[in-house]
């Protein structure tokens, strides 16, 4: 079976087998005009595929409100891509936890964060997205800071500028020897509610 068929059937695979701990069937999870799979209804969830890694998420709804997921191999970003998925500031950052923490690829996993955040941000829940309308977002349009210690980001959510109401994403990650996994969950309601 050629490479790209494998991945996209044994991410279907792990997300059939997530979904079944919901009780939901085996059945065919499509996909919509970018890509993104269409998960049954009241289900969030987010796959990803990397050399010899599959990983699916589903949650309900009624628990989450999005989820992003990414694995990337533990190794350095070709050169020049830093640059390209990065601002000035969040780019010194990594060039500076490179430095002081080499034992971690922070080039490899800012793109990981990056990406797990733009895969939940394709699809917030209302009250995270408030009444605008849905923005491309390009790498730079997400800024991420890591909490080193707690092996936490968050990701801010830029486009359209700064400004006090940017929403900001959550996320975890973990680093192996071989992989870099991060994840991004965000509440079906936001945690102030207390709800
Ligand atoms: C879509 C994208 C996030 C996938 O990430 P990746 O690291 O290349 O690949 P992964 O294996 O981790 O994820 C692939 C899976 O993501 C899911 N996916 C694809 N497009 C998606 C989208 N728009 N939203 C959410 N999930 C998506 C699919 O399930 C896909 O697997 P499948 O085709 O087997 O179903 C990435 O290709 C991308 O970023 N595309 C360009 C869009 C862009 O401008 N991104 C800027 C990031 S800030």
């Amino acid at each position: 079976m050629p490479g790209r068929v494998r991945e996209f059937a044994t991410g279907r695979h792990c997300a059939r087998q997530a979904l079944a701990r919901f009780g939901i069937p085996p059945g065919p999870i499509l996909r919509d005009a970018h890509g993104a799979p269409l998960w049954p209804d009241r289900i969030k969830g987010s796959i990803t595929h990397c050399c010899g890694y599959r990983a699916a998420a589903v949650a309900e709804e009624s628990s989450v409100g999005a989820i992003g997921i990414d694995a990337e191999p533990h190794t350095a970003l070709p050169p020049g891509v830093l640059g390209r998925i990065s601002v000035p500031y969040e780019a010194e950052g990594i060039r500076g936890l490179l430095r002081e923490r080499p034992g971690v690829r922070w080039d490899r996993l800012l793109f990981s964060a990056k990406e797990s955040a733009y895969k939940a941000w394709q699809f917030p829940p209302p009250w995270l997205r408030g009444g605008g309308d849905q923005q491309e977002l390009d790498f730079r349009d997400i800024v991420v800071s890591f909490d080193v210690a707690r092996g936490a980001f968050m990701a801010r959510i830029t486009a359209g500028g700064p400004a006090p109401t940017e929403p900001h994403l959550a996320g975890r990650w973990l680093a192996g020897v071989d992989l870099l996994v991060t994840t991004v969950v965000v509440p079906a309601v936001p945690a102030w509610t207390g709800a």
